[in-house]
């Protein structure tokens, strides 16, 4: 009782003391907004790339130092560095009202220290984990400067030709939401002002993961209910969290750009949702409205950009020469602009910019951080935990470290920066092939000094020619075991990535036939940022890693997983798909009037005749080295009422003969509702590690939120009648189910 009360108190104290501050900063902003320009002002809303590096197309080649000095820029990406932020830092002290700069950057997965990328750590279904990246990212960035990280993306995607997949959650969106929760917690830590913590970017609102035939910048059109139900939530999840700032989108949704978007920026974002925080334009994206047709001119770009809520514009210019002439003309009330910059301005005083401007740009602590060896070890543990068993026939895996000879064969075995992924931070001066830790290097390490370790490409990753082949099954004959390392590059997935197709590339199957048809037990990793195609390879070859790129500790993490070391216990975030044919594809469909019966139902019913309805591999499967059995589902009762709480148990037990952990997920369906809805979704799940011969128990909670969807109203409820409750190992595994009732 004491505690509570001492939590109570300190809680209060607290609260009081954060709106004394945030009362505080409001006076200083409007004693700042009274002193500026209209200039000035636009200043805040401009961000330019700095000169060393440009993710995106350079539209601007101006003196930015001129500018910041006159106070016509108020942010800048793309630089980094104790140093190099201090310097343009400097630039803007000399500025008539001292406003500090904001440095942004794509902090997406790690910063010196690369973690997996985004898709792969979601396969660790890890929320602790996945929070405890974007925090040690955030320590690494924040140390060398930066205030800001353009992440989390919490792009909900169905479609893995889309390049950009690597860098979301996958296709689900309670687990998307839950995800984008965790990351912004982990960028802003204890919270804005503290010296390690960086601003958080929920993009790209919104929708863009829609993108038709995912290509990317491709428009979207899609209904009300898609958006609220599917792909809004995990944004929803991120400004709950606090995430400090939002970026708007490439893509028209419904036939308005994203940047010129005022129903999603100011009716949703901060009407409905009340975000206090800024949003920042996508690169280039309010010029680009005329390009989509949207506006004639980059300077109606600007009025419709401002007018719908786009705080901060990145890179086009078009605020820079446009705002002053519309503010002129009435066209944009100056009020707008105000607000705009407020929302700017008070980020930069939580920061704590304003008594410090240097305090993030600390040499000292940048050195220190950035070789952080408890950085590199965390590292390779969420690189363990992202990797997916896909298959392992005849206990295959685990290798035994004894194994005289081991071939490593394959385009990928051996490389360095692709170890990275796509959008991995560079830095200057750092020699980043140095920092990764090859498959080939990781593997070796593993091995005892009587073992051997031979390698042969077999051929690049376009692999157009089979004229390595012979001499990759030569080496292949030669060994006991044989490991094979396939997949993409990894600037074959990202930022303008797409694929039409994405099976392995050129004959990389072929070579895999060949070498499995030596005999040798074969264990195939694949390295990709999306789900690829490989049927052959799935049907045919008995052990399969899916790798995705795991960063610094990639070879490391790989090889404790097929030493066994690591039992692999991630679970696919997104559906693999036979074929392209099947694209989109993913588990919470809808049921249709004339649903299948199984695979091999085409007569009438909603199948195609030439391929099958179900994936290569479902939304959350994933195999371990052991085995788990669900028995004796409770539910406490049968029938609940909509403020009643359902509890749910069931226990999990560890058969096997190693200890490993196993993700429990929660799938309900809504059987009859005023709007059709999905055969099942996913409303919960826990991790459990358990030990040989272990039972745990599991509880989860039902409430009516958990029941809720849009109906035909677009009003957020749950409807009276009976649902399915199913608790499975993958969303294609149920081991246990039972049903229920909502009544009035
Ligand atoms: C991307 C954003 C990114 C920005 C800055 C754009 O091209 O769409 O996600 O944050 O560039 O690099």
């Amino acid at each position: 009782m004491r505690l509570l009360k001492i939590i109570f108190s300190v809680t209060i104290l607290f609260v009081s003391f954060t709106s004394a501050q945030n009362a505080n900063f409001e006076k200083k902003i409007d004693a700042l907004l009274k002193r500026m320009t209209i200039e000035e002002k636009i200043g805040q809303l401009t961000q330019y790339s700095g000169d060393r590096k440009a993710t995106g197309p350079v539209t601007f080649k101006g003196d930015s130092e001129k500018l910041i000095r006159e106070g016509k820029i108020g942010a800048m990406l793309n630089v980094i560095g104790a140093d190099y932020t201090r310097r343009y830092q400097e630039v803007a002290m000399q500025s008539r009202l001292k406003i500090p700069l904001l440095f942004g950057q794509d902090v997406i997965h790690g910063f010196k220290t690369t973690f997996p990328i985004p898709l792969a750590e979601a396969a660790s279904w890890d929320l602790e984990a996945i929070e405890r990246s974007a925090r040690l990212a955030a320590v690494e960035a924040s140390a060398a400067g930066l205030h800001w990280t353009f992440a989390p993306m919490v792009d909900i995607c169905r479609d893995p030709r889309w390049g950009r997949v690597m860098e979301g959650a996958g296709e689900d969106t309670y687990l998307g939401s839950r995800i984008a929760f965790a990351r912004v917690r982990g960028f802003q830590g204890r919270g804005l002002g503290n010296v390690d913590s960086v601003m958080a970017c929920a993009k790209h609102f919104a929708a863009y993961g829609a993108a038709v035939g995912g290509r990317d910048y491709n428009s979207v059109d899609m209904s009300e209910r898609q958006l609220w139900e599917t792909y809004l939530p995990p944004f929803k999840a991120a400004a709950d969290a606090g995430a400090a700032t939002f970026m708007n989108s490439f893509n028209d949704l419904n036939g308005i750009p994203a940047t010129g978007n005022r129903y999603l920026q100011r009716d949703i974002l901060k009407g409905k949702w009340n975000f206090s925080g800024f949003v920042v334009s996508d690169w280039g994206s309010i010029g680009e409205m005329a390009a989509h047709g949207y506006v004639e001119d980059r300077r109606a770009a600007a009025l419709a950009a401002i007018t719908a809520g786009s705080d901060m514009d990145m890179e086009s210019g078009a605020y820079r020469d446009n705002l002053a002439g519309l503010v002129k003309t009435g066209e944009v009330p100056v009020a707008v602009v105000d607000d705009a910059v407020r929302r700017v301005l008070r980020k930069k005083f939580e920061l704590g910019l304003f008594d410090d401007p240097y305090k993030f740009s600390d040499p000292a602590r940048e050195q220190r951080e950035l070789n952080n060896p408890e950085h590199l070890a965390f590292a390779r543990e969420i690189a363990r935990k992202s990797i997916v068993l896909l298959k392992n026939e005849n206990r295959t895996l685990p290798l035994s470290k004894d194994v005289k000879t081991v071939a490593l064969i394959g385009p990928l075995a051996k490389a360095v920066r692709d170890n990275h992924g796509f959008w991995s931070v560079e830095l200057p001066g750092v020699d980043y092939d140095k920092l990764i830790v090859t498959q080939f290097d990781g593997i070796k390490n593993k091995l005892g000094s009587d073992s051997r370790l031979l390698y042969a490409e077999g051929c690049d990753v376009d692999c157009r020619t089979d004229e390595k082949f012979a001499g990759a099954v030569e080496t292949a004959r030669q060994a006991d075991v044989v490991i094979l390392s396939v997949g993409e590059r990894a600037n074959q997935s990202g930022e303008a990535k797409s694929r039409s197709n994405i099976h392995l590339p050129g004959m990389q199957e072929e070579l895999i036939r060949k070498i499995q048809a030596t005999g040798k037990p074969v264990v195939v990793l694949i390295n990709a940022g999306r789900p690829l195609v490989f049927d052959w390879t799935a049907d045919n070859v008995p052990a399969i890693l899916y790798t995705w790129w795991l960063g610094s500790e990639a070879g490391n993490a790989i090889a404790d997983v097929l030493f066994g070391d690591y039992n692999p216990a991630a679970r696919l975030p997104i559906t693999f798909p036979r074929t392209e044919g099947q694209i989109p594809i993913y588990y919470n469909h809808f049921n249709t009037g004339r649903p299948p019966r199984g695979d091999d139902s085409t007569n009438y019913v909603s199948a195609y005749i030439d391929l099958k309805n179900s994936p290569r591999f479902p939304f959350g499967f994933g195999l371990s080295y052991t085995s788990f059995e669900y028995r004796d589902l409770k539910l406490d009762k049968k029938r609940m009422r909509a403020n009643d709480k359902l509890e749910v148990s069931l226990k999990v037990t560890n058969t096997g003969r190693l200890a490993g952990e196993e993700v429990v997920q929660l799938y309900l369906r809504d059987r009859v509702a005023s709007v059709v809805r999905p055969v099942k979704e996913l409303r919960d799940f826990r991790k459990l590690a358990l030990r040989p011969g272990e039972t745990k128990e599991v509880r989860f909670v039902i409430d009516k939120e958990k029941l809720s969807f849009y109906d035909q109203k677009l009003q957020w409820t749950a409807e009276p009648g009976r649902f399915d409750l199913m608790i499975g190992a993958s969303s294609a595994d149920i081991r246990l189910s039972d049903s229920f009732e909502l009544v009035d």
